[in-house]
């Protein structure tokens, strides 16, 4: 065993093993475009959209979950993002927002991959929960910000209430409290580390919903 695993509390195990995945999605050609403001809202719209494939799937996994000794204690109530990106998508697209509304193909495989951990791997759900909420509360407030400034939203309203924890009024303490559920995470070390790698897999999928997104927008 790698006494590091060991010696290292978990939640810092995890960050700074994806911290170079993390760099490559913030400087990914899309995420540059899209908050240097160089894409229309179009662009945006069909991000959110991706947002709810993944988040229908951890969502949907989370009921499920709520008893399991291993991932039980992250969900919480007051992370559920499935209802104000539904918000936001009545927002840009309209009533009929579900009307031929479809995954990118790398979507497709990301909320796969997340359906399938929480149905059959609970730890490895984790990885996929920590990947994108604690991302929500920290990078996600940039992007929000830069969202309202381009196009318009109102401010933490329609269009951009996904980025908007309304139960959570202390996102710094609320990240403390993630990082001991993480620390005391019930799990062996070969199991955290399979949980890291599975995190690391987490960032390659959004790498990859990313990099389809580029395909399809790309900045005048
Ligand atoms: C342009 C896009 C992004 C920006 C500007 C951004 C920015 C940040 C910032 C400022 C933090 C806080 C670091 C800290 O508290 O020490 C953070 C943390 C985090 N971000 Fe991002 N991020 C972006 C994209 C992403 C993406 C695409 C993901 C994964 C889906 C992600 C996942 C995370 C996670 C998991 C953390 C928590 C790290 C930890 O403290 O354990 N971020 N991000």
């Amino acid at each position: 065993m790698d006494a590091t695993v060991t010696a290292t509390p978990f939640s810092t195990l995890i960050r700074t093993a994806s911290h170079e995945q993390h760099t490559e999605a913030e400087t990914s050609t899309f995420m540059g475009d899209l908050l240097g403001g160089r894409l229309g809202v179009d662009a945006y719209t069909r991000y959110t959209e991706q947002l709810w494939f993944v988040y229908r799937a951890l969502e949907e996994g989370a009921r499920a979950l709520a008893a399991d000794p291993v991932a039980g204690p992250f969900i919480q109530p007051e992370l559920m993002r499935t209802a104000e990106l539904e918000r936001d998508l009545a927002h840009l697209r309209g009533d009929g927002w579900r009307e031929g509304l479809e995954p990118l193909p790398a979507t497709a495989a990301y909320a796969g991959r997340v359906a399938e951990c929480a149905r059959t791997w609970p730890a490895g759900y984790i990885a996929h929960h920590y990947t994108r909420y604690l991302g929500d509360l920290s990078g996600g407030q940039i992007i929000r910000d830069k969202a309202e400034k381009t196009w318009g939203f109102a401010r933490k309203g329609d269009g951009v209430r996904f980025y908007v924890f309304q139960e959570i009024s202390n996102p710094a303490s609320f990240k403390r409290g993630y990082r001991e559920l993480l620390d005391a995470v019930n799990a062996d070390d070969l199991e955290k580390q399979r949980i890291v790698e599975e995190c690391k897999r987490a960032f390659a999928l959004n790498t990859a919903v990313f990099r389809e997104l580029g395909e399809e927008f790309r900045a005048a």
